[in-house]
């Protein structure tokens, strides 16, 4: 069964926050966050925009690519660690957003490596004849659960939405494999510690530790994402018989260009073969490969018969990577 890439699209906020601006909030400058990270501004959400409202817009502009109706899904997944609610889904909203009312609706917690752990299972759904059409999407409003008061975090991360359309289909872009990895051991070098059950409300320790806030261990983070990229990225080259030279372009999880830069390097790829926007948005966590690659489409620069490698890396710890022939 041809799995196919039938539509992609992406939402972001109206509302930019350059460098300048976080200069303002929190000791740090626009030197450090560029020469560190390769960022220079983030989208951010404004009041009345949540992850389901970004999430439906991308998936409208997908829907509309693909010329697909709402009612055509079978399922929609969405890859989010900011859901507007603890439940229900923020898949039901964005269900509800659209009239996709023959749809099955639920997100799935993979941090950064969400969309590509949804395109893995909506693969699975396409392949065994189990669906015909699938929305996959990866978003987020981190800037509601980031600590505006750490410069480690606060510098890094943005809003907004990327979606694809996935189809059992003749036509459209191929997507050949998925692979998808964990490693629950190092589970606390990133993490919401409020939220959940452990750390309630109720506890005063949960407001004076500001323990609604992510936290993360970035040094610790940086090398396991290069070393899991890395990994995510053979395996799916192997799993094809291609080597690193028949990559036509990598479109990596966005989150430091230096993690980018590195993964790059390990595998022998020039910078004329990275995509990159992470500049522009910052890390926008599961919504960032979708939002890519909806760019690098809309933009042309995906070339017929081009092969490109997503790859991605995340808390949990969680990788993954995916191959696809444009
Ligand atoms: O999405 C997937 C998960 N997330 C990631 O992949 C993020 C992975 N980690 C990173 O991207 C990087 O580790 C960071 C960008 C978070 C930090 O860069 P680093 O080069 O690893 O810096 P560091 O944490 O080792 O900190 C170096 C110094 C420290 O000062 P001292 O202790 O050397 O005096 C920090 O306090 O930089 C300081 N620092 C800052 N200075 C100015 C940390 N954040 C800032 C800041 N502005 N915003």
């Amino acid at each position: 069964m041809n799995v196919r890439i039938t539509g992609t699209g992406s939402a972001l906020p109206e509302k930019i926050l350059t460098n300048a601006d976080i200069e303002r909030l929190v000791d740090t400058s626009d030197e450090w966050i560029t020469t560190r990270t390769g960022i220079k501004e983030r989208r951010i959400a404004a009041a009345g925009e949540y992850t389901s409202t970004f999430a439906a817009e991308a998936a409208r502009r997908a829907l509309t690519m693909a010329g697909t109706h709402p009612e055509e899904l079978d399922f929609i997944i969405i890859g989010t660690v900011t859901p507007d609610f603890p439940f229900p889904s923020t898949a039901c909203l964005v269900q509800d957003l659209l009239g996709a009312t023959n749809a099955t609706a639920f997100d799935l917690s993979a941090a950064c490596s969400g969309f590509l752990y949804g395109l893995s299972i909506a693969e699975k759904y396409l392949r065994a004849g189990a669906a015909q059409k699938i929305l996959v999407i990866g978003a987020e409003v981190l800037s509601r659960i980031v600590d505006w008061q750490d410069r480690n975090t606060c510098v890094l991360f943005g809003d907004g939405a990327g979606a694809i359309v996935l189809e059992a289909s003749e036509s459209g872009h191929s997507l050949l494999t998925t692979h998808t990895f964990s490693n629950g051991s190092f589970w606390n070098l990133l993490y919401q510690p409020a939220c959940g059950n452990r750390n309630t409300a109720d506890d005063s320790r949960t407001i004076d530790e500001r323990l609604f806030y992510l936290k993360m261990e970035g040094n610790e983070v940086f090398k396991h994402a290069v070393r899991g990229m890395e990994e995510a990225a053979i395996k799916a080259l192997d799993a094809n018989g291609l080597a690193p030279e028949d990559i036509s372009l990598m479109i990596p999880h966005q989150a430091n260009r230096r993690i980018i830069d590195a993964t790059a390097k390990r595998l022998g790829l020039g910078p004329e073969r990275l995509f990159t926007n992470l500049h522009r948005y910052g890390n926008t966590s599961s919504a960032s490969i979708p939002i890519a690659l909806d760019e690098a489409n809309r933009q042309g620069v995906l070339r017929s018969d081009s092969t490109l490698l997503l790859v991605a890396f995340g808390g949990g710890l969680t990788y993954a990577s995916a191959l696809v022939k444009w």
